[in-house]
């Protein structure tokens, strides 16, 4: 069967998978419910269907692929037994083997409005030269099934009509505030939204877990970015910032869910991007953290203007080589 993306990408909307016994999945996708046993064998986990065919049917394969590699750093690579040639015929290795970083960077299973990413034309801002910027989605851009919280994590790119509200809330909770430095009135906050809508260098981006609205991320090109002076950007490098305004959406299940994740849509959205940068506070030792936990390298201080701050760095080939989806026990 020919492996079709827009199918795949239809079939895979909404997926999720539950654990029956341990090395025992349930799967449920727009195909069905299956099951699937998997053995594990110095990292390779062999899956076989015992319930609900697969029927050739790629999606399915790597929705089951999904599964087995969503909570266990250990499993490297996936092999199905008497299935495989259903794979795309480039994804899996000769012996049929899916390895988890090529299949956790495969963008339909995630992204509901994949397209190709813009080719490179340079051009000028503000005395820095980097590529054009794609013009901007709108509405949900990534979706993902977290099994320890039984629950989808989108994220959607902010729009005043639907997110002022929130926004305003956020920015003036005192958590967010003593970082954000935004406190103020719903116009001074809908201009706020206006103008990262408006700067093509900055996606603004609401984060509901089962569509419940919790948290809002910048993510932003870093070569034109304030931070693009402070280091050797790179042309694709990507940078983010943070406010969790729904407090009862802070702490470790939590963020273990959205920091991975975010950090999984920046690198799909673009194969170009081969580093995530940050810019905490120096002083922000939470927060510091928690970069350090998800696989964030310290590369330096410096002095911004307004702060000094920290730089870190997530490599592309960290984050799916060791599996960082994942998260830290
Ligand atoms: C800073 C902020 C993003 C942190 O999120 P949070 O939900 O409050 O997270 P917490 O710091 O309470 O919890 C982190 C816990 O998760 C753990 N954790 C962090 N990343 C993890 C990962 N990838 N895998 C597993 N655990 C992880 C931490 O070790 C910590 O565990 P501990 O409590 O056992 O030490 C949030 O508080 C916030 O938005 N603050 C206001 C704005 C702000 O500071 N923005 C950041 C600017 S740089």
């Amino acid at each position: 069967m020919d492996f079709d993306a827009v199918k795949q990408r239809r079939a895979l909307q909404s997926r999720s998978y539950v654990s029956l016994a341990p090395n025992l999945i349930h799967l449920k996708t727009a195909y069905g419910h299956h099951e699937a046993a998997f053995e594990v064998e110095a990292g390779i986990a062999s899956v076989t269907f015992y319930h609900g065919d697969p029927v050739q049917s790629a999606e399915l394969l790597m929705a089951a692929a999904e599964a087995v590699t969503a909570e266990d750093r250990s499993i490297t690579s996936v092999v199905f037994e008497g299935h495989q040639t259903s794979l795309p015929r480039h994804i899996a290795d000769a012996d049929g083997r899916l390895d988890s970083a090529i299949l956790w960077q495969w963008p339909s299973l995630w992204l509901p409005q994949l397209s190709y990413p813009l080719p490179p034309v340079q051009e000028m801002t503000a005395g820095r030269y980097h590529p054009r910027r794609p013009a901007k989605p709108k509405g949900t851009i990534y979706r993902r099934f977290i099994p320890w919280l039984e629950r989808d994590i989108t994220f959607t790119v902010a729009d005043p009509e639907t997110d002022l509200a929130a926004f305003h809330r956020w920015m003036n909770d005192e958590q967010v505030n003593t970082i954000w430095e935004d406190a103020g009135s719903i116009d001074k906050h809908r201009e706020i939204l206006e103008a990262r809508i408006a700067d093509p260098h900055v996606l603004p981006l609401i984060s509901s877990f089962a569509d419940i609205p919790f948290g809002y991320f910048e993510v932003y090109w870093a070569k034109e970015n304030r931070l693009g002076p402070f280091y050797d950007a790179d042309d694709y490098d990507r940078g983010w910032h943070v406010a969790i305004g729904e407090p009862g959406y802070r702490g470790k299940k939590w963020i273990s869910a959205w920091l991975p994740s975010l950090m999984h849509f920046i690198f799909l959205d673009d194969p170009r991007t081969k580093r995530i940068v940050g810019e905490p506070r120096a002083s922000h030792e939470q927060q510091i953290r928690n970069l350090d936990r998800s696989g964030f390298a310290k590369v330096k201080h410096f002095d911004f203007p307004h702060k000094r701050a920290l730089l870190v760095m997530l490599g592309r080939e960290r984050f799916f080589g060791d599996r960082l989806w994942v998260p830290a026990s």
